[in-house]
């Protein structure tokens, strides 16, 4: 079941409806559980639509219009594991004085002014079993694009790439990366 909540954000109403349309005969075969769980296991990684954020953070403004590197956001991306999400205090740096009369604009400053960090919906989620780490990526020269499309033409970020079991030993088996299940499994 740990598996199952993990993937379940992945899946989006009408997915789940569509599923839930096509296997209903095998639901009433009895088989229909495990055709479920398969197909959940299957489609780890199932490219979604842009959740709703707390915040209309517009990448296309940012890192488009306003050319801002993607590093000097997500700082962890070429070093650690995860790529890192701002802090308010980061944001800050610039919406101290930027437009500071916009109605978002106040919102992220009443989480300044309570110290509150910003609960962002994740976009992208490896399951709890599966290691995922940015830094030897990005070490390799791969763009963020490879795995995340063009971010900077986004006013939303949905996933693009599926980067389940298979993409991702394919991309490994085309670069020599290793194969080996711990590289990848904990
Ligand atoms: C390096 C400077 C910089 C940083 C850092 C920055 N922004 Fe911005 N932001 C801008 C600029 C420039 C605009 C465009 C302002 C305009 O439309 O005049 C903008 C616009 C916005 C808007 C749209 C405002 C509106 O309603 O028109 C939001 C929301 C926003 N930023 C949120 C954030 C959040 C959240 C963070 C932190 C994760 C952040 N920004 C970090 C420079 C920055
Ligand atoms: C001004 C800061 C800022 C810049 C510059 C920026 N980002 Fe982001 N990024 C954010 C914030 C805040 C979020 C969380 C909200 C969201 O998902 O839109 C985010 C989310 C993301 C996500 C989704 C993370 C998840 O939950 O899976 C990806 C992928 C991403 N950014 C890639 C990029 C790329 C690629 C660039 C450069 C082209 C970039 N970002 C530039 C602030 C920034
Ligand atoms: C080889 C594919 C790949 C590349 C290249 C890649 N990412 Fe990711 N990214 C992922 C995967 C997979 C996840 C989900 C990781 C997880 O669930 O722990 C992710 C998650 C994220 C997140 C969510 C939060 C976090 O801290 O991990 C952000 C932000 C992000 N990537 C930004 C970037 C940026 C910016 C670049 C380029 C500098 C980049 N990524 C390059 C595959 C990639
Ligand atoms: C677009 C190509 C690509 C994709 C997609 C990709 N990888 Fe990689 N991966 C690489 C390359 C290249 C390396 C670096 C190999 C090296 O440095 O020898 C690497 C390295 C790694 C490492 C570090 C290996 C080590 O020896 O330390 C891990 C862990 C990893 N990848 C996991 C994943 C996972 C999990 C996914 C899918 C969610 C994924 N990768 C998707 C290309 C990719
Ligand atoms: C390059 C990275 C990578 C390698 C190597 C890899 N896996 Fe995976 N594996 C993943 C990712 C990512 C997922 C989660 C997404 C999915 O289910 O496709 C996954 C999912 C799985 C699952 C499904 C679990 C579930 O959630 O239903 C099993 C079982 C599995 N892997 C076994 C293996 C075995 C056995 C090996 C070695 C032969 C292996 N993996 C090698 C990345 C990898």
């Amino acid at each position: 079941m740990q598996y199952l909540s993990a993937l379940l954000p992945r899946i989006t109403r009408l997915q789940a409806l569509v599923i839930g349309l096509a296997v209903t005969p095998l639901l009433l075969g009895g088989a229909g559980v495990i055709a479920v769980l398969l197909f959940l296991m299957a489609s780890g990684g199932t490219v979604t639509g842009a959740p709703e954020q707390p915040i209309a953070f517009d990448h296309s403004v940012h890192a488009g219009e306003a050319a801002i590197p993607c590093q000097f956001c997500h700082r962890g991306v070429g070093t650690e594991a995860a790529a890192t999400i701002p802090s308010v205090q980061q944001c800050m740096f610039c919406h101290g004085v930027v437009a500071t009369d916009r109605p978002q604009i106040q919102l992220l400053q009443a989480h300044w002014e309570t110290n509150t960090p910003v609960d962002w919906t994740r976009v992208h989620r490896v399951p709890d079993h599966v290691r995922f780490v940015h830094a030897p990526h990005i070490q390799a020269g791969l763009d963020c694009a490879t795995c995340h499309g063009d971010v900077a033409s986004m006013s939303e970020v949905r996933q693009v790439r599926s980067l389940a079991m298979g993409d991702c030993q394919g991309c490994h088996r085309e670069n020599s990366a290793s194969l080996d299940c711990a590289t990848c499994h904990k």
